[in-house]
């Protein structure tokens, strides 16, 4: 059984309708719903660039993405080592986390894909890979959003790092588990590179980063 991710906020899991299904607890409504605000505020500001996520596992937030996108030109981009979580650093250390293990929260690229197919969206790229391994060429050369939900230090800073010269102007980058004790490592990752990035706006919604570049 995944490991259910623990957050400082209460977690809204009702599914009202269909098309409002979660296909996993790793992210609850309420964020998905902050997370498609964002991203409709960048469709409705015409930033250009496509749109991608790191750290996908069954696809629960990729559904919602892709169906937000259908009427666009952009392309969804979905990147996961397939292979669940890599080892902690000292930086993820907390007494709070320690439910997540090296090969936690494994999802096959086979589950999402039938997962896609299912809510029938149009198929995104998806890559399997750690995202250390991940070259420049490997993201979109013009990123419009970006969410990232690898939970732990490194997942969280090498996809900044890679995608950071990508980001459009008016670009927005989403990080999960910013305000998770349990994971301390993405918030060390964000405000780590934060204190040398410069951007437009940053707040915190249920445990979400909201980066306004
Ligand atoms: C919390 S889950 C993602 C949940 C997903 N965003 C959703 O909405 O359901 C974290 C995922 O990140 C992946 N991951 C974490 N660190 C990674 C890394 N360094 N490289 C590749 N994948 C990573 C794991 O395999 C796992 O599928």
């Amino acid at each position: 059984m995944p490991v259910k991710k623990p957050k400082t906020t209460s977690r809204m899991r009702v599914a009202t309708t269909n098309t409002n299904r979660l296909l996993s607890d790793q992210v609850s409504l309420s964020e998905i719903n902050i997370i498609r605000r964002e991203l409709a505020r960048v469709l409705d500001g015409h930033v250009p660039g496509d749109v991608v996520e790191f750290g996908c596992y069954v696809g629960t937030t990729s559904v919602f993405l892709a169906r937000d996108l259908a009427p666009t030109s952009k392309t969804l981009y979905l990147y996961d080592s397939f292979e669940g979580l890599p080892d902690k650093t000292g930086e993820d250390a907390s007494p709070a986390g320690e439910q997540f293990k090296t090969g936690e929260l494994l999802a096959t690229k086979a589950q999402l894909i039938k997962n896609l197919r299912a809510a029938g969206v149009k198929m995104p790229v998806i890559k399997k890979a750690w995202f250390s391994d991940l070259a420049p060429s490997d993201v979109p050369p013009e990123i419009s959003f970006a969410y990232l939900d690898g939970d732990y230090y490194r997942s969280i800073l090498d996809p900044l790092k890679l995608i950071w010269n990508n980001l459009a102007p008016g670009a927005t980058v989403v990080v999960d588990d910013y305000a998770n004790e349990a994971l301390p490592g993405a918030a060390r990752a964000v405000d780590g590179w934060l204190k040398n990035h410069q951007i437009e706006s940053f707040r915190v919604e249920n445990s979400l980063a909201i980066i306004h570049t």
